[in-house]
């Protein structure tokens, strides 16, 4: 039986605030844009690049994600992968975006900033004005790099201060503490950029803790092993630092077993500003909606977690607090007009 609060969850006014561009790339784009650049994969066919999204680990997934990133060479190709994002995005009802890209992957092959910024925001400009989808552009630091190489990234993207709001750390996480990026993040702040970090997805609950403590983040990348330590949990409630939550991605990458011992329900019974978000869509097996769906299926979650995620990402987006306000009563009316039927609780 299909769950009936599938309709809720796809219809609801939502947000993303983990979601890799390059990882919105469909096997299908990656062919078409290697044929337009020409551009050889490792892969004979669409089928063999799909059957290798079979990940035991974070850095196995790391591997194939850079090989698909390899067919972006043009200004075009990051529109159009962008756009193909926001197009899926807004199928998913999703009213604002946070989106990350990992600028480092595209100069080492010496495309340049201006390419990749510049394509990536005119996508997202059109789609504030023809999908109605608010947006940011979060700039991550690849943590297997050193951090002279971010540094020197973060003074490259200057020139285009306007078209990112943030910065991120992200790639392989053990061995990679968050605290080796103690100068670039404090220059970022200093900047008036915002800041956030994946942390507590392989790594452990230390590096959520230094993440805050050393990089200042606002919010935190998965953090799900937060609940490894009973303090750390009830910091991140007192303080109520957002995780961004990416169900899919933690168990197709192991951080889980199985959907059903995901940690979830755990962190928003402790009070964590819990997200949903869809990381790697386009590897992962599904976009945002696909997420809550396989979480809801998977634990005991009902109307009232809906809402509370939903608002959640709200409440976590980095926007002024008039739109953020604006964006909850919005999700505040669509969940009257949905009012829980007469026996169903929730
Ligand atoms: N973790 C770390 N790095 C990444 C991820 C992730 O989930 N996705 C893309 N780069
Ligand atoms: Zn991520």
């Amino acid at each position: 039986m299909t769950n009936p609060l599938h309709t809720i969850l796809q219809q609801m006014p939502k947000a993303e605030l983990h979601m890799h561009v390059e990882g919105s790339l469909e096997p299908e784009m990656i062919f078409a844009l290697a044929r337009r650049n020409d551009v050889t994969l490792s892969y004979a066919s669409v089928a063999a690049l799909r059957a290798a999204y079979d990940f035991k680990d974070l850095q196995s997934f790391l591997d194939v994600y850079y090989a698909g990133a390899s067919v972006l060479l043009q200004e075009a190709d990051f529109f159009d992968m962008t756009w193909a994002y926001l197009l899926r995005a807004q199928a998913d009802n999703v009213v604002h975006a946070e989106i990350f890209f990992d600028p480092q992957t595209h100069l080492e092959r010496g495309v340049d900033m201006a390419t990749a910024i510049g394509g990536i925001d005119r996508a997202l400009r059109r789609g504030q004005a023809e999908l109605g989808i608010s947006s940011g552009l979060i700039l991550c630091f690849l943590r297997h790099l050193s951090e002279d190489d971010a540094l020197a990234t973060l003074e490259l993207a200057l020139p285009h201060r306007e078209k990112f709001i943030g910065v991120g750390l992200d790639s392989s996480e053990s061995g990679h503490p968050p605290e080796k990026f103690a100068r670039v993040f404090a220059r970022a702040g200093a900047l008036g950029l915002h800041r956030v970090a994946h942390a507590g997805e392989e790594g452990p609950p230390a590096y959520i803790e230094t993440a805050l403590d050393v990089l200042q983040v606002e919010r935190i990348d998965h953090g799900v092993r937060c609940t490894e330590d009973a303090a750390l949990t009830a910091r991140l409630a007192r303080e109520q630092v957002a995780l961004t939550v990416c169900p899919l991605s933690n168990v197709k990458l192991r951080v889980f077993d199985a959907m059903a011992g995901h940690n979830m329900l755990q962190l928003l019974e402790a009070g964590i500003l819990a997200t949903v978000n869809s990381d790697d869509p386009a590897y992962f097996g599904g976009y945002i909606n696909a997420n809550f769906e396989a979480l809801f299926d998977a634990l005991p979650l009902q109307r009232r977690h809906a809402y509370q995620l939903a608002r959640n990402g709200f409440t976590a987006a980095f926007l002024p607090p008039a739109l953020k306000q604006a964006y909850i009563d919005r999700l505040d009316a669509f969940f009257l007009a949905h009012a829980t039927p007469v026996g169903e609780f929730g």
